[in-house]
């Protein structure tokens, strides 16, 4: 046994606006574990170096955030299947052993928060509507393969970056242009905005929702704000809404209990105290 405090952290640049020390430290806290988790910005040029140098410090992990998720990747010694599909890493566990190993819990954190926040929806209630072709689509879209989802209609501003997850995920998704992005929501059983539309500051998601079943479940992985105007019009419906906070929090839950040995609890306080910073 070492007596060493175990230290993790997120890497980043920006790195001040993540809430991950807000929550880890809190649940350091809460199940009394005496370690410290820090924001770096480190830049692209140090991202070696730094992970050459953060075991050697007694770090056991960090976070990953933009713009190193890509590039971990060829950093890492082991990569996970999910992590190489989805193609980047958001988690990085540093073994005893010196090896490196990434991982992604982006859509972990999103099927794990849809299963708690709507527990009525299955895989196969019918066709998944996603909107935005980023990296946070690629990790939705992902794990909706992953459970079984038999359709998934597809939509984003820039085609091409949509065509290019077909080219990817396979059959399964089907295309729309984005000017025609309300059809893909007729007879869908789930849709899941993954744009940064209805953050704050940014413009809202202006898709009809007129073909909306009240059947649906309606996810945004926008957290700011809570109740985006999504899903205030997807409750207006009568849809199951699922906010983008659950997301933030389950993601991070694997590294934490990789790291510090404890699978931490998303509660209610849990989401208070992100809410709070
Ligand atoms: P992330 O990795 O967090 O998903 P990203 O790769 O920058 O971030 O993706 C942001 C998503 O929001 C993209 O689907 C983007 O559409 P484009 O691929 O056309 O850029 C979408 N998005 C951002 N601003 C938008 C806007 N004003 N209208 C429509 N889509 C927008």
């Amino acid at each position: 046994m070492s007596n060493k405090i175990p230290l993790a952290g997120v890497i980043g640049s920006p790195v001040a606006h993540s809430k991950s020390p807000r929550l880890q430290n809190y649940w350091l806290h809460r199940y009394g574990i005496p370690g410290y988790y820090i924001p770096m910005d480190i830049a692209q040029a140090d991202l070696r170096q730094a992970l050459d140098a953060l075991p050697r410090m007694g770090f056991v992990g960090v976070n990953v955030t933009i713009p190193h998720k890509e590039t971990v990747l060829g950093l890492a010694d082991l990569v996970t299947d999910r992590a190489a599909l989805i193609g980047a890493a958001n988690t990085l566990i540093f073994r005893k052993d010196g090896k490196i190993h990434a991982d992604n819990t982006d859509g972990y954190g999103f099927m794990e928060n849809l299963r708690r926040a709507a527990p009525d929806w299955v895989a196969n209630s019918g066709p998944a509507a996603v909107l935005g072709a980023g990296g946070a689509a690629r990790a939705v879209i992902a794990s909706l393969v992953e459970v079984g989802v038999p359709e998934i209609r597809l939509s984003n501003r820039t085609r091409a970056r949509a065509d290019s997850l077909k080219a990817e995920f396979g059959a399964k998704v089907h295309v729309y242009d984005w000017v025609q992005a309300g059809n893909m929501i007729d007879g869908a059983a789930i849709m899941v905005n993954t744009t940064s539309l209805g953050m704050v500051g940014k413009p809202e998601l202006r898709v009809p929702l007129d073909g909306l079943s009240p059947d649906a479940v309606v996810c945004d992985i926008v957290y700011t704000p809570l109740r985006t105007p999504l899903l205030e019009r997807a409750a207006r419906i009568g849809c199951t809404t699922v906010d983008g906070l659950g997301m933030l929090l389950h993601q991070a839950t694997p590294g934490f209990e990789r790291w510090f040995g404890i699978r931490p609890d998303v509660d209610e306080k849990t989401r208070a105290v992100i809410l709070g910073a």
